[in-house]
């Protein structure tokens, strides 16, 4: 699992009724306080939480008192909802909250344990891919259970110019099934999937370098859990160049370590970031409701 890089402490909370945005002192992501989401948020208020995602990538929302329709709701002024392939751990009577959760009842598990096990950006293998996620605590472990972000803007950025020179204007291609079997053959998670399943996510291709469509800015767009080969290179340069990609791109000079409060809610910008689940221990529990939202095709 990935070391340290920046974890940031608690602020103190805001005067009544002022919402403040406070960037973190890391390579991204910024705190909201102040701001009550069980309540409809006003345009201008809305306007200030787009900026402020668009502008820091990932936010973390404290103290976060809303049902999963709330969160659906809230999610949805971002654009469509997008419905995890694994039907399985949908919420209960709300299909677009995926449980992501360690937990089980009767022996059977109540949510995906081991999302986020590898670097991603949340359904990098559809068309679509997401926009962005938001993922609200439910029940967080006394040890462990820490969230990863790499900003995948910086990375491109930083990129060696020759390295730069060998991805401009290639393809790779991202599939679901990259490491389903192998996630499957050690977690209690991942049912064998139906036909039905496979044919819902068919590899796709996507530029290795992606134009964010609202700031124009560059990011780097491959990962380990998702990204099987480079197009047109033979595999073992495509194995190699991948590999260094990889590393590259989840330095921990780029990455924010977001250590959980109880009650927060995080939302990151998947066409900005790749995320990371550091993992839990077993004998703890840890539960969080997911929401994903559609993004564009990539270009
Ligand atoms: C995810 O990849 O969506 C889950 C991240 C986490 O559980 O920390």
């Amino acid at each position: 699992m990935a070391s340290a890089a920046f974890a940031v402490s608690p602020t103190a909370s805001s005067p009544a009724g002022e919402v403040q945005i406070l960037p973190f002192d890391a390579p991204l992501g910024a705190e909201v306080i102040g701001l009550d989401l069980s309540q409809p948020v006003d345009t201008a208020t809305f306007k200030r939480i787009h900026q402020a995602h668009l502008d820091h990538h990932v936010l973390v929302f404290r103290d976060v008192s809303i049902t999963p329709a709330q969160q659906v709701d809230f999610s949805r002024r971002f654009g469509p909802l997008q419905i995890h392939v694994l039907r399985k751990f949908q919420l209960a009577g709300t299909p677009e909250v995926l449980v992501v959760s360690n937990i089980k009842e009767n022996g059977e598990p109540i949510g995906l344990g081991d999302a986020g096990h590898y670097w991603h950006s949340d359904l990098s293998y559809k068309d679509k891919p997401s926009l962005g996620s938001l993922l609200h605590a439910q029940e967080l472990p006394k040890e462990g259970g820490d969230t990863l972000f790499a900003n995948q803007h910086l990375a491109f950025e930083t990129l060696p110019d020759e390295l730069r020179r060998a991805i401009d204007g290639r393809l790779a291609e991202h599939s679901y099934l990259a490491k389903y079997e192998e996630l499957r053959a050690r977690s209690p998670w991942r049912p064998a999937l139906t036909q039905a399943q496979i044919d819902e996510v068919v590899p796709v291709q996507h530029p290795i370098v992606r134009t964010h469509p609202e700031t124009g800015r560059r990011a780097l767009f491959v990962s380990e859990h998702f990204t099987t080969g480079v197009v047109g290179l033979p595999k073992d340069e495509s194995d190699a160049l991948l590999a260094e990609l990889f590393a590259l791109s989840t330095r921990d000079s780029l990455v924010y370590r977001h250590q959980w409060q109880a009650n927060d809610m995080v939302f990151w910008d998947n066409r900005s970031v790749m995320h990371l689940a550091a993992g839990t221990p077993d004998h703890e529990r840890r539960k969080l409701y997911r929401t994903t939202i559609e993004g564009d095709v990539p270009f």
